[in-house]
């Protein structure tokens, strides 16, 4: 088979995680795709900043929103970020063109998935996002594909890494939040502006992507509750310790039956987690998350939720799909049901 050739827009820590994965494992990568990966073009907001990768064997775009375009590109991943902007067009433009689109942009799919699967659908195209949660957890695959056969009844967990690296330093060291939220942005899983990951709207990101797949729902970002850790004080965690609960800002979306109808309930916030809880054990930057399947029982799956290698990993795992020769439209169905039998179901009240 001839080689997969993308088109890479994004050369920050994930993108460049992309290249550095590829120069590393492109042999193996190559054997399980059955064709060869090539980077063919790349784009970024600055050319001449020194990643420590020799950009030279690419074409550099200026202007990402062009490289969609080109006939020797077959797909693109998107790895600037934002919810509309540069990173919409792209991706707009590419899944238009009847090419597949691999993002790692959990609030561009939280926003505008549900169209841009449509686009897909319409254009024969597949739009893959296992890097938008959840970095390095194949958490997506492992909803759509492992529990496909399992109503979920409930799916939560720890979906920020900065909030959880915060809350497990504060209560490991008894460090302020502003000195950890430094840290966390130089270590570069912060966003940056971290305001999202500190007020929890990262998480709900996540979560209303992770409900959507789990309930074969529509996405609805607008209706997660949503609280931040940035009230979150010193005092706070070592009373809940006294009590025997660690504070973690957790997702939770589930399901209930109010007037006759089935409706969905998102929240992310600050909740108490009993220190036996699996959750309570996970420290640092990592996510986790616990789906309850009616016949799976409880799955958990753990790991780094940022950074540039596990979220890299996730990237190319996808891009490993479309080379298998995933069809797009709606054969792939991003949301686990073609995007037109998602259900429409309105927020619960709490
Ligand atoms: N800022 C995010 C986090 C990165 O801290 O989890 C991955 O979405």
């Amino acid at each position: 088979l001839p080689p997969l050739r993308i088109a890479l827009a994004g050369l920050g820590t994930v993108g460049t995680g992309v290249i550095r994965l590829l120069e590393a494992n492109g042999a193996m990568v190559a054997a399980r795709a059955g064709r060869d990966m090539r980077i063919v073009a790349v784009s970024a907001r600055e050319r001449s900043r020194d990643r420590g990768i020799d950009l030279s064997r690419y074409d550099w775009h200026d202007d990402m929103t062009e490289m969609p375009a080109r006939e020797d590109v077959d797909a693109v991943v998107e790895l600037v970020g934002g919810s509309d902007g540069p990173a919409l067009t792209l991706a707009r433009r590419t899944l238009g063109a009847g090419k597949s689109l691999v993002t790692a942009n959990k609030a561009m799919v939280a926003h505008h998935g549900l169209d841009l699967a449509e686009l897909a659908a319409q254009n024969g195209a597949a739009l893959k996002f296992e890097a938008a949660v959840a970095g390095g957890i194949p958490v997506v695959k492992g909803l759509r594909e492992g529990a496909a056969a399992n109503a979920i009844e409930q799916i939560y967990g720890i979906l920020n890494g900065t909030s959880n690296f915060i809350l497990s330093a504060m209560e490991d060291t008894g460090a302020d939040f502003d000195e950890m939220l430094a840290s966390a942005q130089e270590r570069g899983f912060a966003e940056a502006d971290p305001t999202f990951d500190i007020e929890g709207v990262d998480a709900a990101h996540k979560l209303a992507i992770l409900a959507a797949i789990a309930f074969g729902c529509r996405i609805d970002f607008a209706s997660v509750e949503t609280q931040g850790i940035s009230r979150v004080r010193a005092a706070d965690i070592r009373q809940a310790a006294t009590l025997g609960f660690a504070i973690r800002l957790i997702g939770m979306a589930d399901t209930e039956e109010q007037e006759g109808m089935t409706k969905l309930l998102q929240r992310v916030r600050p909740c108490l987690v009993p220190k036996d809880h699996p959750l309570a054990a996970v420290d640092g930057p990592t996510n986790a998350v616990v789906t309850e399947g009616n016949f799976s029982g409880r799955l958990l799956f753990q790991g780094a939720g940022a950074g540039d290698g596990p979220t890299a990993s996730a990237v190319v795992a996808d891009l490993i799909d479309l080379a298998r020769g995933e069809a797009g439209g709606e054969t792939s169905a991003p949301f686990s049901v073609p995007v037109a039998d998602l259900k429409a179901m309105p927020p619960a009240d709490p």
